[in-house]
């Protein structure tokens, strides 16, 4: 019998979420049926996005969520044991798959590579920046690139592809420290938003002419700011909108209709997920080749 750890969620968020949410539950596993794996966690993550998915969970729903796992015990000759994968599984310990939605880590992994970066860099979060960035801003070598929440999982890798590509790279963080890294991964311009006197004074400062591509990971207030100083035919990429995902009240006024129409901009939302089969497989494999060239130490949290 196996015995699983699990989070669950307890009770539906309101506002910021507390240790009210949740509950740590053990659950009794059955036995293997032919055709399925036991999956033992490895890392499990936790997103933003989780914020809003887990409206849909039933109250004593598991958490959501993507984990590396090892099969522990296996009935399925594709998944042997030992074998490292991606699950969708949820805050727990212990699960039993039957193989379906199960993913291998991309070819020519090296033993030496963290694997929770398949959560992170090489996996949905890197997956995200690649095609927000290169899909929806389509942007070229010599443009100005705009992101915010810059130091995340998904920011820091918008910066640092837009670099790779030849771009000038603006990320807005929370605290010094932060502002201290994205200068250490090469962003060109980097500033505490929590500190600066004026958003706009900063961002001119930072690219007078202002910007082709504008990365938002954080809506509110603070997008109205970037969209005013985009250039003609700029490009916005809604990733996410993360200062609006704990309100209780209404949402902030939206962007400015002058500066949508006379700089004849284009907003576009997206969803990772949308990119699957090879143009997903070629994300992966470029993402991966991208942290083995970078020969510096991968910061996680
Ligand atoms: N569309 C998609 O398919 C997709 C996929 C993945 C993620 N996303 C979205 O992408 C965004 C970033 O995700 P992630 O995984 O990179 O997140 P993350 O690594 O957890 O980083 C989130 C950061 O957002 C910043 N933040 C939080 N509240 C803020 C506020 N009120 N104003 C400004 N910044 C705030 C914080 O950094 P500071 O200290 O800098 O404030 C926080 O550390 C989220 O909005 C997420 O929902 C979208
Ligand atoms: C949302 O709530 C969480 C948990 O209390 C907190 O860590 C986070 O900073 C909050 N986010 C915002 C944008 O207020």
């Amino acid at each position: 019998m196996v015995h699983a750890k699990t989070w669950i969620l307890k009770k539906h968020f309101e506002g910021s979420p507390t240790n009210s949410n949740f509950e740590l539950k053990t659950v009794e596993l059955p036995p293997l049926k032919n055709g399925e794996v036991l999956l033992e966690a490895l890392f499990l993550t936790v997103d933003p996005y989780m914020r809003i998915a887990a409206t849909k969970l039933k109250e004593g729903d598991v958490m959501m969520g993507q984990q590396v796992a090892r099969v522990v015990e296996s009935q399925n000759s594709a998944f042997p044991t030992g074998t490292i994968v991606l699950a969708h599984s949820g805050w727990t310990m212990h699960s039993i798959s039957d193989g379906k939605a199960l993913e291998k880590l991309p070819t020519g992994w090296p033993d030496t590579l963290p694997l929770s970066l398949a959560l992170g860099t090489v996996g949905m979060p890197g997956l995200t920046a690649y095609f927000g960035l290169l899909e929806i801003c389509g942007v070229k070598g010599g443009e100005t690139v705009m992101v915010n929440a810059a130091a995340g999982a998904v920011g820091s890798v918008v910066g640092q592809i837009a670099k790779l590509k030849g771009c000038k790279v603006v990320g807005a963080a929370g605290s010094d420290e932060k502002v201290a890294y994205l200068k250490k991964i090469g962003f060109d311009v980097a500033f505490n938003y929590k500190k600066v006197e004026s958003l706009e004074e900063t961002l001119k400062k930072a690219s007078p002419d202002g910007y082709d591509c504008y990365f938002d990971n954080v809506g509110g207030v603070f997008s109205n700011t970037v969209i005013c100083q985009m250039k003609k035919f700029g490009r916005i990429a809604i990733c996410g909108a993360i200062s609006t995902y704990n309100r209780t009240g209404e949402l902030p006024p939206g962007p400015p209709p002058e500066n949508m129409i006379y700089q004849q901009l284009r907003m576009e939302g997206f969803i990772v997920t949308t990119w699957q089969g090879e143009v997903r497989e070629k994300a992966l494999k470029d993402l991966l080749k991208w942290v083995l060239e970078i020969k510096r130490e991968h910061e996680e949290d």
